[in-house]
C-alpha cells in the first residue's frame, strides 16, 4: 500500500520564542526539522512534502534535500496539512502519515505501528497514557478530578486513508488534530501507544530537554 507523509512544519513556535520559526531552531548544531526527517528516514514514503511557513519554503527546501517537497503551510495547522495533502497524489486507498516537525524522538517503530493500524481501522493516532492527576481548575481553585482512566494525551504521527483524510479536511470544522476531524465524522479512529519521548517542543523548557536527549545520544554513538 503506498504510504505518504506530511510534515507540518509551519508554525511560528511563539511559546517556545527566539524569533525564528520553531522547525529551524537548533538542536546540537542541526535544525529541529532535520532530525525530525531522521527520524522518518527508514520508512520508504511515496513522497515527503513539508509544510513550511508561507516564505520560507526555499529556506526549508534547501534544508530538506532531495526526495521531499515543500510547500507553503495556512493559518492554522490543519490549514498547513490541507495544503500539504493537495500537494499529494494518493488515492483514496493509499495511507497518509501526519506528523508535527516539533517531534523530533518519533520512531520509526512507532510511525510504522500507527501506519499499520491506519490500514486495518481506516484512522490511527498515535498517543500517550495520561500519568498525572487532572484536574480541572477557575480562578485558582480545583473545580473537580477528572478520572485518569482511559484518558490518552494524542500526538503525532496520525495516519488516513487518504479517502478518509480528505473527507475530514474538506469539513472545515475547527479541530487542533486531523483525527479529531475524523472523529466528528463518526469515523472510528485506533489509539497506538507512543514512548513519552513522542512530546512536543513547545517551550523553552522542552528544548532543553531535547538538547540534552540528544546530546547524550550524540555522545554515546561517538564513544
Ligand atoms: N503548524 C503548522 N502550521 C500552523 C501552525 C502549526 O504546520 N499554522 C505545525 C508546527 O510547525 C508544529 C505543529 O504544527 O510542528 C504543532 O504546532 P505547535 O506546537 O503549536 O507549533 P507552533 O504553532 O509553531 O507553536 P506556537 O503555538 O507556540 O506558536
Ligand atoms: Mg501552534
Amino acid at each position: 500500500m503506498p504510504r505518504f507523509l506530511i510534515i507540518a512544519a509551519a508554525g511560528s513556535g511563539t511559546r517556545l520564542g527566539g524569533g525564528q520559526p520553531k522547525a529551524l531552531v537548533p538542536l546540537c548544531g542541526r535544525p529541529l526539522i532535520a532530525w525530525t526527517l531522521q527520524a522518518f528516514s527508514p520508512i520508504a514514503f511515496s513522497d515527503v512534502v513539508i509544510a513550511a511557513p508561507p516564505g520560507r519554503v526555499e529556506e526549508f527546501a534547501a534544508l530538506a534535500g532531495s526526495g521531499v517537497r515543500v510547500v507553503a503551510g495556512g493559518d492554522r495547522r490543519t490549514d498547513s496539512v490541507r495544503r500539504g495533502f493537495e500537494a499529494l497524489a494518493a488515492g483514496d486507498s493509499d495511507l497518509v502519515c501526519v506528523h508535527d516537525a516539533a517531534r523530533p524522538f518519533v520512531t520509526a517503530d512507532e510511525a510504522n505501528a500507527v501506519l499499520d493500524a491506519a490500514e486495518r481501522v481506516g484512522a490511527a493516532v498515535g498517543a500517550t497514557p495520561v500519568v498525572d492527576t487532572i484536574k480541572r481548575g477557575a480562578a485558582g481553585r480545583v473545580v473537580s478530578t477528572i478520572e485518569r482512566d482511559g484518558l490518552y494525551a494524542a500526538a503525532t504521527p496520525q495516519a488516513f486513508r487518504a479517502g478518509i483524510l480528505r473527507r475530514a479536511l474538506a469539513s472545515a470544522r475547527e479541530a487542533t488534530d486531523e483525527a479529531a476531524l475524523c472523529e466528528a465524522l463518526g469515523v472510528s479512529v485506533a489509539i497506538v501507544p507512543l514512548s513519552r519521548l513522542s512530546f512536543k517542543i513547545t517551550t523553552p523548557e522542552d528544548l532543553e530537554i531535547a538538547q540534552a536527549l540528544l546530546s547524550r545520544r550524540l555522545h554515546e554513538e561517538r564513544s
